[in-house]
């Protein structure tokens, strides 16, 4: 134990959950917020937690996407000793449920009117037959493409609102020597772009049907046909480099000029911001082409295990309780580049993307176009999801067709 613990632990801790007063004790918490603009927004938590006198013990596994982080879950969870608490995420909260190893929180709950703070669209999936098990950080869109303004500038090109005047603009930054698009070819970020691309070539209602019901016919269809030719287009566009490359690193190659455009979710916006940059000035976050009335939710949530020792379960509480909380939903997402998971959160010190995010999900919330990610483990359960994964990732590191890989999809949606 280093000393700074040592001393913590001795403090008596201050924090009240449900009038009870809570001794010194310790969370451990699994994430894979590494990145410069994450490691800011956990550091927050981390902050809160040892003002209200409970040790942090943080259990970070880099790997953007978090797969390397659910190895590093499920491993300590088969050996016994399951973290306080792990960002899990969707449907896959119903599945560790399902193995009985999941802390029932609902006095956290309660206690700070959760019901009445979250849309229902959230509260929902913090849910595991009924009682609540995770709290809610934020809530991420994906459907964006981050834009250098100075690289459109030299390139000649305009801010593409449409999938024509994307590919115009895209052959004009390559023209003036630049790359058009930031990516890392990580099999997640193929599965990032995919979504986007289908979305925006079949708008929410094939999404719907394709992506979230898994129906064989729109997965083999002309839509999906079509998202795949754009996908092969959108591959000439990326630089021999990319494979492997984190997605942070791409988004620092538009950051710093290097590139034009990204897709990528809104954590890349909490990149632009440790940067320094500034919404609408030094970057756009433009919708992704044709998605302008569509929203891809990804909502992060620490999923809480059970824990055996007393002052571990109230500790559990109090980190349940802080990460609801209205200061801790607009600090960590000021810097996360999401937005509060709970509604009606003040949006005084939020940038125009953050503004645009808000009205586009109660928009899309009543519109229809409010839909699940799929790359992001929100839309689908985790064997389907990673078979989808692996065909999308081999779609654009091959030379697969369009015809062979819709037929390989189709197959991968039945993975058990
Ligand atoms: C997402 C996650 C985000 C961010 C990103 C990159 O799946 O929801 O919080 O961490 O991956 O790792």
């Amino acid at each position: 134990m280093k000393l700074k613990q040592i001393v913590q632990a001795t403090i008596a801790a201050t924090a009240l959950i449900a009038g009870v007063q809570v001794q010194a004790a310790e969370v451990e918490v699994l994430h894979y917020w590494t990145s410069g603009g994450e490691a800011k927004s956990v550091a927050e938590l981390k902050k809160m937690m040892e003002a209200k006198g409970i040790v942090w013990k943080d259990f970070a596994v880099a790997g953007g996407g978090g797969e390397n982080a659910m190895t590093a879950l499920k491993a300590r969870v088969i050996s016994g000793s399951a973290p306080t608490a792990a960002q899990i995420k969707g449907p896959s909260i119903q599945e560790w449920g399902k193995e009985g190893v999941l802390a029932n929180i609902d006095a956290a709950a309660t206690e700070g009117k959760w019901d009445a703070s979250l849309p229902k669209v959230v509260s929902n999936i913090m849910k595991y037959q009924g009682h609540y098990v995770a709290a809610p950080v934020n809530v991420h869109r994906v459907n964006w493409l981050w834009v250098n303004p100075e690289v459109l500038k030299k390139a000649g090109a305009k801010a593409p609102t449409n999938w024509d005047e994307f590919f115009d603009a895209a052959d004009k930054i390559k023209k003036a020597g630049l790359i058009a698009i930031a990516h890392g070819g990580q099999p997640w970020q193929d599965a990032t772009v995919f979504e986007s691309v289908a979305l925006g070539v079949g708008g929410p209602d094939f999404y719907k049907k394709a992506i979230v019901q898994l129906d064989p016919a729109s997965l083999t269809g002309p839509t999906m046909i079509k998202t795949f030719d754009t996908l092969t287009k959108i591959k000439t566009y990326i630089d021999k480099d990319a494979a492997g490359r984190d997605w942070n690193l791409a988004t620092a190659m538009v950051i710093n000029g290097k590139a034009g455009m990204q897709f990528m979710g809104d954590w890349a916006k909490g990149e632009f911001t440790a940067a320094g940059k500034v919404a609408g000035k030094d970057f756009l976050c433009l919708t992704a082409p044709g998605t302008e009335k569509a929203f891809t939710f990804n909502i992060d949530s620490l999923t809480m295990f059970k824990v055996k020792d007393a002052d571990q379960q109230k500790a559990q509480l109090v980190l349940a309780s802080a990460v609801m909380s209205p200061e801790f939903q607009e600090v960590f997402n000021l810097n996360k580049g999401s937005i509060p998971a709970r509604a009606g959160a003040s949006r005084a010190k939020f940038d125009s993307c953050a503004i645009k995010s808000m009205d586009d999900m109660d928009a899309t919330s009543k519109s229809g176009g409010l839909v699940p990610s799929f790359a992001h483990g929100m839309a689908i359960d985790s064997a389907k999801a990673g078979a989808i994964q692996d065909v999308i990732a081999k779609f654009m590191n091959s030379t697969m067709t369009s015809q062979a890989a819709v037929q390989a999809l189709a197959k991968a949606a039945k993975a058990k």
